[in-house]
């Protein structure tokens, strides 16, 4: 995601547009500009911080009554200044900001420059602004015609807001998929992805809907549909606060984050997986499938909970396409004199792209001969740029240290990226496939599902929130999960906490177990229930307190478990995915309860680049 917001009005558009930026950087910081329109259209724009296009725009001439700006969170082309928003189209008359994904911007950029477009970025964006000046030379209709019709070619979530030299008394702006808020000041509007950068001007707001346009002109707003039929705006008065906004309306970052991931892990699918059509592609796998199809070995190297989905995608990988997979703490790989051969594969992840241990694996790999694949959250990252190929996980800016949309987003790319290259060694049969993409489609529906536990887990861990120690244990996909669940406890509650093969109990650590031991059992229907049936059994004997997760209906557990907390039915591979959920929520709300730091936990940072 990234920030958006423009104005027209009386005052000097610029300081409102810089101001406003600054308070949407937490919706990405990797570039920024804005566009004036005085009589010319005049773009300034910067890789870096809003302070720096501030720095680089110094004394400019500024002076204009309407404008926008963008900062960014890279999706397609890496955070450099031609890849900054705002673009121009090709002849310069108008520009573009956006937020979101056009996923068929590939095909229009071909058909653009085919009919003689210049680009001067790598990004999706700047197909947009060319399609709808393609549209207005077609048609030779006014620039809220062409962004109309615009609207019905693309495909993809937007919003965006266009400027015209030609048209110079008018914002056109336009969203689906993507936030957008119209200010309703005295004689002025402002436009931004949430009401932060509108509240101290006016707290008169309209939420735009997906598939409308608005245009603002000659100190009029009007709202229409995709269809051109006009429709009402819906003024509300706003009673939030503004640090209330940032966050969503949520108490922290991290909660706001993890109720994000319906959406984010939708994105992380988003132009790669279309089950109707049986549309399953990954960018970066395709450069590199005959690599992936001949791999004798495959050697995943993370930290943390980025190494938890690694652990995740060892399962997956060996289930779905047959090839052998290592996971390495990156820490320890790049110390202990690997054996790293010519053909072998190794997949780097890391929600940050900058931890300095994963980035010091991949020059050590590199050096052997292996080829490195990145999954990565942050565009141009060093990680993705040291990686010969990778795909993002887009599942936009991360700001609790807590990762968990972000694990989410991983898992979801490793299990396209294991069905593909599955799919293309021939170890999965077609209805496999088939039947998988339907459900992965299914996940973030299933995911809202388990968010809606919220209530329940707060009750739970109001009664475990002053537990000296924790257990998590889970066998097969859930084995990792247990990890991340016992991860993401210590981590921000600072209680201790361990994760365990729950079949590893009976050697060593169910002397841990007494009346007095939390024990979170993950114990979904899968191929390994009978057995963990038979784990519950074990720590109950010896009055550990269980909270069991169980798949919606379990009529087994909840007798032999003090809490239940029931999960929604999935493919067994795609379990981490909603089996995660109720734990990402119960270290949140035992966290909060301990008065915790939650979105700062002591001693640590969200990314670790010092070894
Ligand atoms: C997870 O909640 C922690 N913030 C930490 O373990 C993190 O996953 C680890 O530092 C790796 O970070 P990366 O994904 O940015 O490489
Ligand atoms: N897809 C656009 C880009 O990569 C916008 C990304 C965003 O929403 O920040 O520039």
């Amino acid at each position: 995601m990234c920030g958006i917001v423009a104005y027209i009005g009386h005052r000097e558009a610029c300081p409102i547009i810089i101001k406003g930026l600054k308070r949407l950087e937490y919706r990405g910081y990797d570039s920024a500009g804005v566009a004036l329109l005085n009589g010319d259209l005049n773009v300034y724009k910067k890789k870096g911080k809003v302070s720096d296009l501030q720095a680089f725009i110094g004394d400019k001439d500024t002076h204009s009554h309407i404008g926008m700006g963008h900062t960014r969170w890279a999706t397609h082309g890496e955070p450099n200044d031609s890849n900054a928003h705002p673009h121009y189209s090709s002849s310069g008359r108008i520009a573009i900001i956006h937020n979101g994904i056009i996923e068929n911007y590939a095909s229009l950029k071909t058909l653009l420059q085919s009919k003689g477009f210049t680009f001067y970025s790598d990004t999706d964006t700047e197909v947009f602004i060319n399609l709808i000046e393609d549209i207005q030379n077609e048609n030779n209709c006014t620039l809220e015609e062409a962004v109309r019709l615009a609207l019905h070619e693309v495909v993809g979530a937007y919003a965006i807001v266009v400027l015209s030299k030609e048209e110079p008394n008018q914002l056109i702006a336009a969203r689906k998929g993507s936030p957008l808020v119209i200010g309703v000041g005295k004689d002025e509007f402002f436009l931004a992805s949430d009401a932060t950068p509108i509240i101290e001007y006016t707290n008169e707001v309209v939420y735009v809907n997906d598939y409308e346009i608005v245009v603002i002109k000659d100190g009029k707003l009007n709202i229409k549909t995709r269809e051109d039929v006009p429709t009402t705006p819906y003024i509300q008065t706003l009673q939030i606060e503004l640090d209330s906004i940032e966050k969503g309306g949520y108490e922290h970052f991290m909660l706001k984050e993890i109720f994000e991931q319906p959406r984010s892990i939708h994105d992380s699918m988003r132009g790669r997986l279309v089950a109707a059509s049986n549309h399953l592609v990954l960018g970066g796998f395709l450069e590199f499938e005959k690599k992936f199809v001949k791999a004798k070995r495959i050697i995943i190297v993370a930290c943390g909970t980025s190494w938890h989905a690694g652990l995740v995608a060892e399962y997956l990988i060996e289930d779905l396409a047959r090839i052998p997979v290592e996971v390495e703490y990156a820490s320890e790989f790049r110390y202990r004199n690997p054996i790293i051969k010519e053909g072998d594969i190794v997949i780097a992840i890391s929600q940050s792209g900058e931890t300095a241990d994963t980035l010091a694996a991949i020059e050590l790999a590199k050096s052997k001969g292996a080829t490195i694949f990145g999954i990565c959250n942050v565009v141009g990252s060093s990680i993705a740029r040291a990686s010969d190929a990778g795909a993002y996980t887009h599942a936009g800016p991360e700001i609790g240290v807590a990762s968990t949309k972000a694990f989410t987003a991983q898992v979801t790319a490793l299990t396209l990226l294991a069905m593909m290259i599955g799919s293309k060694r021939g170890t999965i049969e077609d209805s496999k496939l088939r039947q998988l993409m339907i459900e992965l489609e299914n996940i973030p529906a299933k995911v809202e599902k388990a968010l809606e536990l919220n209530d329940k887990i707060v009750e739970i861990s109001e009664e475990f929130k002053d537990a000296p120690n924790c257990l998590y244990l889970g066998r097969g996909y859930n084995f990792p999960v247990a990890l991340e669940g016992a991860l993401k406890l210590k981590e921000i509650s600072y209680i201790h906490a361990e994760g365990y093969p729950a079949a590893e109990m009976k050697h060593g650590p169910i002397a841990l177990i007494d009346e007095n031991m939390p024990v979170v059992v993950i114990a979904t229907r899968d191929s390994s229930y009978e057995k963990i049936v038979s784990n519950i059994q074990e720590v109950k004997a010896r009055k550990g307190r269980i909270i069991a997760i169980v798949t919606e209906g379990d009529q087994v557990i909840p007798a032999m478990a003090e809490y239940v907390i029931e999960v929604p039915e999935t493919s067994e591979i795609l379990t981490p995915l909603v089996s995660v959920i109720p734990l990402q929520l119960l270290s949140y709300h035992i966290a909060v309860m301990r008065g915790c730091n939650v979105d700062q936990p002591r001693n640590l940072a969200k990314s670790v680049t010092v070894e």
